[in-house]
């Protein structure tokens, strides 16, 4: 089967805008941005990223406007696979096609520009960001909050402690360590483009609410891809090792249910993702695309 179709223009904005990014550093920090910029342009889907810019676009807004943030959210999920990849965590030596940083620059190198990442994340957000202080404000706290111990981070640490039993804890965990940072690189593209999500219920907010649950769907469906990939796909096409969840006896989706099942679960997520994805303003085609997208890619 060939590889399903992608919103390619938004994907090279996001690779132009990266390439470009100056971490401004003293010539002693070098070898950090070195790393920093190895794992950052070594190519990946880019699909938080082009999330966020098919959302803004959706809306009618330039997607060109949203750059800033849409990169910001790419830099935090490098920063996660520099992480997930380390010998403490899942100790892979392959990563977009490339050795992993620990593999290259060290593990205190790599822990150091993961941490750089993070950071410079939200620098760039707020430095670079044209937008009304509220909505930047939102974006911001709506980031924060995604990445801290209700989002990915809290989901990685159940991917740790093996706290994943059931079908509940497993939806639970993809949730978090995978869909919360897609569900704000989508809660941001609203954001900036003139959604708003307020504490009084009011219009705004029920628009927020319908992104929050296409992305909620939309951010599993990835997870549970993922696992069905590690099981099926190889290195050469995946760009990182196969088969490591099963030697390393994760909880995934193939685990608990088997393959057959697990497919099955990924094609009526994609389902619910774009039933909730009817309830969206705007031209949603480029949204349906990712979301076939998610479902049908091979790396
Ligand atoms: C891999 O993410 C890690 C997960 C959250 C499942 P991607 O599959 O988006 O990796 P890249 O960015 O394309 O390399
Ligand atoms: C990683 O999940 C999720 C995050 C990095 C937050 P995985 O461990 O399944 O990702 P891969 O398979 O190594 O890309
Ligand atoms: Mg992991
Ligand atoms: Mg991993
Ligand atoms: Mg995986």
């Amino acid at each position: 089967m060939n590889e399903p179709s992608y919103p390619l223009h938004l994907q090279r904005l996001v690779e132009e805008y990266l390439e470009s990014l100056d971490f401004g550093a003293d010539r002693r920090a070098a070898r950090l941005v070195e790393a920093m910029r190895y794992s950052l342009l070594a190519g990946g889907k880019r699909i938080r990223p082009v999330l966020t810019l098919a959302v803004a676009d959706s809306r009618g807004v330039e997607p060109a406007t949203v750059l800033p943030t849409a990169a910001a959210l790419e830099l935090i999920h490098t920063y996660s696979l520099i992480h997930d990849d380390l010998p403490s965590i899942d100790d892979d030596d392959l990563r977009r096609g490339r050795p992993t940083c620990h593999v290259v620059y060290g593990e205190d190198v790599a822990i150091l520009a993961g941490d750089g990442l993070f950071s410079e994340a939200f620098h760039l957000v707020l430095d670079q960001q044209r937008a009304d202080s509220g909505a930047l404000l939102a974006v911001v706290a709506e980031i924060a909050r995604a990445t801290g111990v209700g989002g990915m981070v809290g989901g990685q640490f159940m991917d740790v402690a093996g706290l994943a039993a059931d079908h509940d804890d497993l939806r639970v965990m993809h949730a978090l360590k995978t869909g919360r940072l897609i569900e704000a690189a989508i809660v941001a593209g609203a954001l900036l483009s003139g959604a708003r999500e307020d504490r009084e219920p009011s219009a705004g907010a029920a628009e927020v609410a319908a992104y929050r649950a296409f992305a909620t769907e939309l951010g599993v469906l990835f997870q549970i891809v993922d696992d069905i990939l590690d099981e099926t796909g190889d290195a050469a096409v995946l760009g990182k090792t196969a088969g490591k969840d099963r030697t390393q006896a994760k909880a995934t989706y193939v685990a608990l249910f088997g393959l057959d099942e697990a497919r099955r679960l990924a094609e009526e997520t994609h389902g619910r993702a774009l039933d909730a994805l009817r309830a969206l303003p705007g031209d949603t085609a480029v949204l349906v695309q990712i979301a076939d997208y998610i479902l049908r890619r091979r790396h």
